[in-house]
């Protein structure tokens, strides 16, 4: 299908069938393309280029592509194959807390999400950054942290929005607020932690597009440009002298640093490190980890996890990594897991006092065959859970369906 769209919402991976101008006013040699390259997509926004037309079938979008997940029917075995029929039963009503907050988190993540979109595109153009806008923003991903402290950090596991470099900012943001109120942070400071992971990476678009995707290593020289991003983001924010507070220029910058003087860009160590960019830091690491990327699949939660644990005590302060562990949950809400009964179910709630033995909706039986009537178990209350513990995690491409299905998040939109 033809489909007309703002050249500032193009994306890695979409093909241009046209830039609406003949070949001498528009940068490229066809008016065809399919877009492998951020840099791209800046030609086009220099040329003044801001609208162009897609072909959505001949768009390849990884990160965004639907998951290869089905709503699970009952009485079928679950399988790990993509021939299941995608029956669609009544979703469940809600049953948790979190899944109460899911619709609001949506809504607020998605506006959001078209504001990170215009925070990249306004620093492609060197347009003037709406601040009111982005705190507007920031302010309900607070509240709807402040409601429920994992439904944001829930729905960004459950559900693909977008490319990795419109997400990416804005994960960051929600995972750092979900973190920062664990830790008893005050509304304003989640409001201005959520300001500075927002803008953390905007010194990107400052950085060559080749070295930004480069499959392979970065060569020593490649590698010295890209770690001025982090001070270029905070150069962005003072360039524009915009009005926010100065712990949002310090998350900027110092998001990079790590406990043993080995980050960048002023090799900072311990305690000089503010706190809040420490959030950014390890939130910005979980992210990277846990993504989907056009040259490699995202680790899951409990892998990325451990990697984070074993820079404890050298990038990172260890009492931090295990309050970002203890926020995150090792099993995080849309987990799928086998039982040591050979049950499978998903995981609905964090017990952040108790990672280990989360709410859980149990959802195949031991033959993998679908329940119609998931029970909800909290693995912490061991009067009613049957001796049950968890065994592993299955990962997405085995589970056979849609955890999505059980949040009641099947067709948000
Ligand atoms: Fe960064
Ligand atoms: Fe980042």
């Amino acid at each position: 299908m033809i489909k007309k769209i703002a050249t500032k919402d193009l994306a890695v991976g979409m093909f241009v069938t046209d830039v609406g101008r003949s070949w001498l006013n528009h940068p490229w040699k066809s008016k065809t393309r399919l877009l492998t390259d951020l840099a791209e997509i800046r030609e086009l926004l220099d040329y003044g280029i801001e609208e162009v037309y897609i072909d959505t079938e001949k768009s390849k979008l990884p990160s965004s592509a639907p998951k290869q997940f089905y709503t699970p029917k009952p009485g079928t075995v679950r399988q790990s194959t993509s021939q299941r029929p995608a029956a669609q039963p009544k979703p469940p009503e809600p049953t948790t807390y979190l899944e109460k907050e899911l619709p609001k988190a949506y809504k607020a993540y998605t506006k959001a999400l078209d504001t990170s979109k215009a925070l990249v595109a306004a620093c492609y153009m060197n347009k003037r950054i709406e601040v009111s806008e982005v705190q507007e923003n920031v302010d309900e991903l607070v509240e709807s942290v402040s409601r429920n402290q994992d439904a944001l950090t829930a729905l960004i596991k459950l559900k693909s929005f977008d490319d990795y470099t419109y997400t990416h900012c804005l994960n960051v943001s929600v995972l750092s607020i979900s973190t920062g109120k664990a830790l008893g942070l005050s509304d304003a400071d989640l409001r201005i932690l959520g300001m500075g992971t927002m803008f953390h990476d905007l010194g990107k678009t400052r950085i060559p597009s080749y070295i930004l995707n480069k499959p392979g290593k970065l060569t020593d020289d490649e590698f010295a440009i890209m770690r001025n991003h982090a001070a270029l983001s905070a150069d962005i924010i003072l360039e524009q002298k915009l009005n926010v507070d100065d712990q949002v220029i310090k998350v900027a910058r110092f998001h990079h640093e790590r406990m043993d003087g080995s980050g960048y860009p002023d090799h900072l160590r311990g305690e000089e490190i503010p706190p809040l960019a420490t959030i950014c830091g390890l939130s910005d690491v979980y992210d990277a980890l846990t993504s989907d990327r056009v040259y490699h699949k995202g680790k899951l939660p409990h892998d990325a996890l451990k990697f984070i644990y074993s820079l404890r005590g050298t990038h990172f302060e260890p009492s931090w990594v295990d309050r970002f562990v203890q926020s995150v949950g090792i099993y995080p809400p849309g987990s799928v897991v086998e039982l040591n009964s050979g049950h499978v179910a998903v995981v609905m709630e964090i017990n952040h006092g108790s990672l280990l033995t989360p709410v859980i909706k149990v959802v195949a039986d031991p033959k993998g065959v679908i329940t119609n009537k998931p029970k909800l178990v909290n693995l912490k209350d061991y009067a009613n859970n049957s001796g049950w513990t968890i065994k592993r995690v299955i990962p997405p491409s085995e589970a056979g369906f849609d955890p999505a299905y059980y949040f009641n998040l099947k067709d948000a939109k």
